[in-house]
């Protein structure tokens, strides 16, 4: 048995509430709550994870307003689905795991057909290549009245979420969704206090954690999930992802999961391994859409080699700068990993693709260690799980077929 593999399988603390291991199911939008709906498939997805020993689901994405979500499958937190959430947090409580929410807003990343605004809103004006399907080719340009308006989704989303039985909230500030769009000066070309320099850039994503914070109250944990960088020129840089870190780590965040790339400049640098590319054109049926996508999609979904752990050095560059707690991800996939992670001195690990393969991870690999044996989920990070997010039947891997 690993001193630090004890460590991850043993009770821990994140800010003030109390986990049972340190390891957490990271924000995985399944496209299981079909027109923003969860029920049995959704619940179907999480409980063999919460069974399976994880010690905090993070269900996924918690829109904050009805506008905030990139397509019309997925939630947004209001009263209308408060029966429906209330049952799976029960019912993951249950099985012993706590339950987190990842609270987004798309800004101008939308796709979504069901938009009640004319156009989607982001910090300056720009195309918005996603939304051309739905009929929404161009992105507005937010104004003070509409970022207020912003910020106000945020708290109503954070009192919202605590009171229907959240144990914990995590906000995306990253992956190109509304608040990095502030961030990033890819697009972010603002000349008044939200645009320019790095405290106007963060002006936003921090009175946003502001909201958060007066909504929830000191002792409810507040985690921030950022991208390492936009991974694409003229966009930010791990340095930038320092400082962004280091205001929100002064401004209270109880704990900051450092990921990597966007999903609309470059998807791919967040989970490394298979284009998904492949994936998209396996699924594809029609010839000419097929050869199409051949042409389009390795431009948008480059190729990046798998290694287990890509963000680690990344992590731990934040980690040296701030004061509050650390969250792995990227690329964990066996006990190997765990170790390494714990041994680095990060405090919990989220895991994506190797849940989704093995959701009975932990207490696989928690039972192996004890026999003083290695552990390896098998998840082969040919990222079709990631491709089926728009599927009918929702995110699943398919090797578990
Ligand atoms: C099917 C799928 C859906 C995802 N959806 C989200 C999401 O909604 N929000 C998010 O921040 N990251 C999302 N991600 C990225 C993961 O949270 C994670 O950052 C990435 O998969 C790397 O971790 P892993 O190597 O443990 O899978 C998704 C990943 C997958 C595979």
């Amino acid at each position: 048995m690993s001193e630090y593999l004890n460590k991850a399988f043993s009770p821990a603390k994140l800010g003030k509430l109390e986990l049972r291991n340190r390891i957490i199911k990271a924000a995985t939008f399944e496209g299981r709550s079909p027109k923003g709906i969860p029920g049995d498939s959704f619940l179907a997805f999480h409980k063999p994870m919460a069974d399976g020993g994880v010690a905090m689901n993070t269900l996924a994405y918690c829109a904050t307003e009805a506008d905030g979500r990139v397509n019309n499958n997925m939630m947004y937190m209001d009263d209308h689905i408060r029966q429906e959430l209330s049952v799976i947090i029960d019912s993951l409580h249950t099985s012993g795991a706590k339950v987190s929410g990842q609270m987004a807003h798309c800004g101008g990343f939308s796709g979504n057909k069901d938009l009640q605004r004319k156009r989607p809103l982001g910090p300056s004006r720009k195309l918005n290549t996603l939304g051309i399907p739905a009929g929404y080719p161009f992105i507005g340009e937010m104004t003070i009245r509409d970022i207020d308006a912003m910020v106000d989704t945020y708290y109503r989303t954070g009192q919202f979420m605590k009171e229907i039985g959240f144990d914990a909230i995590e906000i995306h500030f990253g992956h190109g969704y509304g608040l990095s769009q502030f961030f990033s000066p890819l697009t972010n070309k603002r000349t008044d206090q939200y645009g320019g320099n790095i405290n106007n850039r963060m002006r936003l994503p921090l009175r946003a954690l502001e909201a958060v914070r007066k909504a929830v109250g000191n002792d409810f944990p507040i985690l921030g999930k950022l991208s390492l960088n936009d991974g694409k020129p003229g966009g930010t840089t791990a340095e930038d992802c320092v400082e962004q870190a280091k205001l929100l780590d002064k401004a209270g965040i109880d704990a900051l999961i450092i990921s990597d790339g966007t999903s609309s400049h470059n998807p791919m640098k967040m989970f490394l391994g298979e284009s998904m590319a492949t994936g998209m054109m396996e699924q594809e049926t029609n010839p000419i859409a097929k050869l199409g996508m051949k042409f389009m999609l390795p431009r948008l979904f480059k190729q990046y080699p798998y290694q287990e752990l890509y963000i680690l050095d990344g992590c731990k560059q934040v980690r040296d700068n701030v004061d509050c707690q650390m969250v792995y991800i990227g690329g964990c996939s066996n006990t190997e990993s765990l170790e390494t992670v714990m041994a680095a001195g990060i405090d919990f690990v989220q895991l994506g693709r190797a849940l989704v393969k093995d959701p009975a991870f932990v207490n696989n690999a928690k039972a192996a260690n004890e026999a003083g044996q290695k552990y390896n989920s098998e998840c082969i990070h040919c990222n079709r799980c990631a491709t089926l997010i728009n599927h009918p039947d929702g995110v699943r891997c398919p090797e578990n077929d």
